[in-house]
């Protein structure tokens, strides 16, 4: 059957591929990489190893612009430059849409939500949106984090206490994903998820390990489908996700059909909740009572509504459980970056203390300069979404921060791109830019964010010029939602807590899921994996 659909596929695609390209530019003269096979390009450097890998590679022999192919020697590029990023991202509005073979993934996981749509709807969804995603809105959650933290803390504590050497070895991403996913829920929601209690909830159980039971080490079939239905219009595709067998797709229909079932309920409860003028904090609510005030143009439906509470769960759940699980490997392996946040951590609870007050708010965390530094410094080394992709809505060209020396030994300023030309926005690339970050790019040292502007670029991301939550008109909603979090969970358990590595960590892989994930060689198919020995820290 898989066979089958490999060749109807490939005839189909071959057919549109000599249509579309029989006038097209070639990008022939753009340097590159090798293809691996004329039916898979360079697909599978490109989805199959470990994040950054290729990408590290390609910007040290190729510089921020590299031409990749597709299957049946079809043109992408590879972008990383500063100044084409800033072009796509923002210049050039909407005229750099998503690739449909992407949007339906999105589909799948969100719906007709804000990670799947484009164009108008996407500027209407989006302005829809915005209100519950603000800086005081971001800020208001903190208390809410903070307790999702404690959590953690009192589980890891109890069972540190129990254990005859006075420490244990906890998987991470476990317990991390657990805390993470009842912060998003109480958040976003106002919703009990219970994933510390061991709660039995079937929308929790629907979340865990999600993305990296369906989309972690893809085959070649699988690699080879997903591009060539590039070809085959969106309805299609979608069509296919419905029916075709398969455990991931099983997976997320799964997941579809709980989280529908109790998105319904959650938005009835609001929507009667706003009746008698009762409203929360919580993204959704504010959502719904947005939509009752707003202007026609920026109203959504309710299975637009419903659609958004997937996509943050989507968007704003494994990307942020995964951005700590690393953050703590760092502090692991570097003790004195630990000591020293944990330095900083007390003499701002002493404060607090002194002050009358027992918990750290939003501008407590924003005056530690360390905390800051430390954050930022991991989100720049381990960027959660790794590539972006995106194709050109038109003829266009590519202004560039650094020039390009051609095959034939052109030097050009600026690239002229065909319409419907595949790009991959690398924002793990972007991220370790030595004309960015300076010579040491490499290496993680918070120390660059201290005292000075770490960024040299031109600008482009939204939170200190950091590609990590993108840019432009289709940043990161949740990036303020989501920097909050990592904080409030940073500072909770690093004042109580020391990590340290353990031997398992030298089999540590940064697995492509989508989002970056640990996983230890040998042992991937059990998805996420840190294990981390983790004791509790002798206070003065
Ligand atoms: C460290 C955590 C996070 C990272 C690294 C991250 C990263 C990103 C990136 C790179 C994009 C752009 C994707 C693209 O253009 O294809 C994005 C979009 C998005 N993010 Fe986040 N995100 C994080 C947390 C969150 C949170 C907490 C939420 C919600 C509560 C959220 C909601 C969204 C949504 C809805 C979009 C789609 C925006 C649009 O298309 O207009 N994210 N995120
Ligand atoms: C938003 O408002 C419109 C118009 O009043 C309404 O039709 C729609 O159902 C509302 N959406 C939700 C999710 O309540």
């Amino acid at each position: 059957m898989e066979y089958t659909t490999v060749i109807l596929l490939s005839v189909l695609a071959i057919a549109c591929i000599i249509y579309k390209h029989s006038t097209r530019k070639s990008l022939a003269d753009i340097p590159g990489p090798e293809p691996e096979s004329f039916l898979l390009g360079n697909l599978p450097q490109l989805f199959k190893e470990q994040v950054g890998e290729s990408d590290f590679d390609w910007l040290k022999r190729f510089g921020g612009v590299v031409r990749l192919k597709a299957p049946f020697g079809v043109d992408m590029l590879w972008i990383s430059d500063s100044k084409a990023l800033q072009y796509i991202y923002q210049t050039s509005g909407y005229n750099f849409p998503k690739q449909p073979e992407r949007r339906v993934i999105s589909r799948l996981m969100g719906d007709h939500g804000l990670t799947w749509a484009d164009g108008d709807t996407h500027r209407r969804q989006r302005k829809a949106m915005l209100p519950a995603f603000g800086t005081p809105e971001a800020k208001a959650l903190v208390p809410i984090f903070h307790g999702c933290a404690e959590q953690l803390t009192l589980r890891w504590k109890e069972m540190i206490t129990a254990s005859p050497e006075g420490s244990s070895v906890f998987n991470i991403p476990r317990w991390v994903s657990g805390a993470t996913l009842d912060a998003i829920g109480e958040a976003a929601f106002d919703y009990k998820f219970g994933a510390l209690d061991n709660a039995d909830n079937e929308l929790a159980r629907a979340y865990m390990n999600l993305l990296a039971d369906i989309f972690a080490a893809p085959s070649r079939v699988k690699i080879f489908l997903q591009s060539v239905a590039h070809y085959i219009p969106m309805q299609i595709q979608e069509f296919f996700y419905d029916i075709l067998p398969g455990k991931g797709l099983y997976k997320a229909r799964t997941n579809r059909m709980v989280a529908h079932k109790i998105a319904h309920q959650l938005l009835e409860a609001k929507t009667q909740a706003l009746s008698v003028d009762k409203t929360g904090r919580d993204v959704m609510s504010i959502l719904v009572k947005a939509n009752s005030s707003e202007n026609e143009g920026t109203r959504l439906s309710e299975d637009e509504m419903i659609a958004q509470m997937r996509t943050i769960m989507l968007a704003g759940q494994e990307t942020t459980s995964n951005s700590l699980s690393w953050t703590l490997l760092e502090l692991a392996k570097q003790p004195e970056i630990q000591s020293r946040l944990r330095e900083e951590i007390w003499a701002k609870e002493a404060e607090i203390r002194e002050r009358g007050d027992s918990e750290f708010t939003a501008s407590d965390l924003e005056s530690m300069s360390y905390l800051q530094a430390v954050l930022r410094e991991s989100l720049r080394f381990y960027p959660a979404v790794y590539h972006t992709f995106r194709q050109s809505g038109k003829d266009d060209v590519l202004p560039l921060a650094k020039p390009v020396t051609t095959r034939s030994g052109k030097v050009i300023q600026e690239l002229p791109v065909p319409k419907g030309l595949r790009v991959i926005l690398s924002i793990v690339a972007y991220n370790r830019d030595k004309d960015i970050w300076g010579e040491d790019a490499d290496r993680f040292d918070p120390e660059r964010w201290l005292d000075r502007k770490a960024s040299r670029g031109p600008n482009l991301g939204v939170f200190s010029n950091l590609l990590t939550f993108a840019g432009g008109i289709r940043a990161c909603i949740g990036w303020r939602f989501a920097i909050y979090e990592l904080q409030a969970f940073l500072v909770e358990l690093v004042s109580h807590f020391e990590f340290a590595v353990t031997e398992d960590v030298k089999r540590l892989r940064r697995e492509a899921s989508l989002v970056m994930v640990p996983t230890l060689d040998g042992e991937r198919e059990k998805g996420a994996q840190l294990p981390l020995r983790i004791s509790l820290v002798a206070r003065e």
